[in-house]
């Protein structure tokens, strides 16, 4: 009954389920075993020893999600509004570490008020101790946050730490400082759901990678995430049964591209045309939307997809698309996941609001993460492949493994127009002149068969076919072997 019927009712009528509720829709039926049911609190301040609710707050313990093991908490909002005490923090803690053992992944769900007040310091080495775990565990099992109520100053660098962060629309939000201190101390009036809300963190800061409308929904999308997800580095991504042959010919994506360069058309469509049974799980879908990046399934293997988006921005990479990117990627390979990658990018954005805001550092992020990852890389490229975007976007000289290219591809160090303009500049006044020279570069330039004679494409393909070769492609994959030099670890630049 965690803290008691009056405040489950309150806890409803807000629209949200309790903690129990929650791990019942997350978890298979009767699969949930918890731990650490009978935990209580050690404070004695402030009457403290006085109030006792068993569990101190938290719910713990693990379950599995179609029929894979997971570890789970879930804060529970009616006990001290969830807060975190030492021992709440111990049973998570807990938690983290027989994870990490036992290689299955951690799904916290969130709902707290931050530090027991209360108990000052030892709630904050409590907080400390579960960051501490959150660290140890990057990289060696998935962890996913689900933020169902408040997670307000330190509390949110839990969240932060792990791999997914997923939101409740208009029940939770996110800060370091809320509205009351900004008030005193910048002058800001701002309300809670501007300032931390889903809106917010998925759209402005990409705090968060999704949001949902209620809880329930929000439960469901994480189970489908989680069908997505290796157990741990060494697992080896899932393969579920499929129902799509994997040579499946669609002749639509023939004429996906325009003949005009300059239109766009919308990249989702090659995804989920391409992927098992059209189903794409994406990340961060309303922040840098120049780039899509998420899950779908080759031939039942998972499979991450990085790919420009035409329709935003022409496609272009900067520096909020090369920053969400480079975290897909490093999170792929750090967890074994084959990459695919689509490409048409007509460059980085130019602009002084994007070099003061350092799209050299976040465009080297995503170079960084191409370069560095060693799980299968395949890339195909639709459409234009320029200058640097076409260096940062899995080419062959990132150790590529099989790159496509479709006859339309035009890989260059820049469009028709713009390398005209710099080499014939004496014959800008003349259009005559201009047309021929820019005839000439596209001739010689915009189309992928110059890549191909230096062996940089290892094959033009056929639009309607491209399902077929990239499945063959991960196929051929299947057995790769290569690592990188020892070191203590990386510098990427951050
Ligand atoms: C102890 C807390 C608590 C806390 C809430 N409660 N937060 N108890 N420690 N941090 C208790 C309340 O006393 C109340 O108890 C119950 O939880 C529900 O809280 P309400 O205020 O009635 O709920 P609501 O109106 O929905 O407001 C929720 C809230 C608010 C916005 C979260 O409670 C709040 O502002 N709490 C304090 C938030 C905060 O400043 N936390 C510290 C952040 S700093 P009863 O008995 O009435 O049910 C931090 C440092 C971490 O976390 C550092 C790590 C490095």
């Amino acid at each position: 009954m965690g803290g008691g019927q009056k405040r489950i009712d309150a806890q409803h009528g807000k629209g949200k389920l309790t903690a129990r509720e929650r791990l019942e829709l997350l978890l298979d039926p009767g699969s949930f075993e918890e731990f650490d049911m009978f935990v209580k609190h050690r404070a004695t301040d402030f009457g403290m020893d006085k109030t006792h609710y068993a569990g101190d707050g938290v719910v713990t313990g693990w379950g599995t999600i179609n029929g894979r093991k997971t570890f789970v908490f879930a804060q529970d909002f009616t006990v001290f509004g969830g807060s975190l005490s030492k021992t709440h923090a111990q049973k998570i803690c807990k938690i983290q570490e027989m994870a990490m053992k036992h290689g299955a992944p951690i799904i916290g769900l969130q709902d707290s008020g931050g530090a027991r007040i209360q108990e000052g310091v030892e709630a904050l080495a409590g907080y400390t101790d579960v960051f501490q775990n959150n660290i140890l565990a990057s990289g060696v099992v998935p962890q996913i946050s689900v933020i169902m109520g408040p997670s307000a100053g330190g509390a949110v660098y839990s969240p932060a730490l792990t791999d997914f962060v997923f939101m409740v629309r208009d029940s939770s939000y996110m800060f370091l400082t809320g509205p009351d201190v900004l008030k005193t101390v910048t002058n800001e009036i701002v309300t809670a759901e501007e300032l931390g809300g889903a809106k917010t963190h998925t759209t402005k800061s990409s705090v968060a990678d999704g949001a949902y409308d209620n809880d329930m929904e929000a439960l469901a999308e994480i189970r489908r995430l989680f069908d997505f997800l290796p157990l741990n580095n060494r697992a080896g991504t899932p393969v579920r049964p499929v129902f799509d042959d994997h040579d499946r010919i669609d002749e639509s994506l023939d004429t996906l591209v325009p003949e005009n360069p300059n239109i766009p058309y919308d990249m989702h469509e090659l995804v989920r045309k391409v992927a098992d049974e059209g189903d794409f799980f994406e990340i961060q879908r309303d922040f840098a939307k120049n780039i899509l990046t998420g899950f779908v399934r080759m031939e039942g293997q998972t499979v991450g997809v990085v790919a420009n988006q035409p329709m935003v921005l022409a496609g272009c990479l900067d520096s909020d698309a090369s920053r969400k990117a480079a975290r897909f990627v490093r999170f792929c390979d750090a967890f074994d996941i084959p990459i695919l990658t689509l490409v048409d990018v007509p460059g980085f954005l130019p602009g002084t609001s994007q070099e003061f805001g350092g799209v050299i550092k976040h465009g080297a992020k995503l170079l960084y993460a191409y370069g560095e990852a060693t799980v299968p890389k395949v890339t195909v490229i639709t459409r234009k492949a320029y200058g640097g975007a076409y260096c940062v976007m899995a080419p062959k000289h990132l150790r590529g493994d099989i790159n496509y290219a479709w006859p339309t591809a035009q890989i260059a160090v820049m469009g028709a127009k713009g390398a005209v303009e710099i080499l014939h500049r004496k014959d800008l006044g003349d259009p005559d002149k201009i047309a021929v020279h820019v005839a000439d570069y596209e001739d010689k330039f915009l189309s992928p068969f110059r890549a191909a004679e230096l062996g940089y494409i290892d094959e033009v393909i056929k639009p309607q076919s491209t399902r077929r070769r990239v499945c063959r492609a991960f196929a051929l994959l299947e057995d790769k072997q290569l690592s990188n030099p020892w070191k203590k670890h990386d510098n990427l630049p951050l």
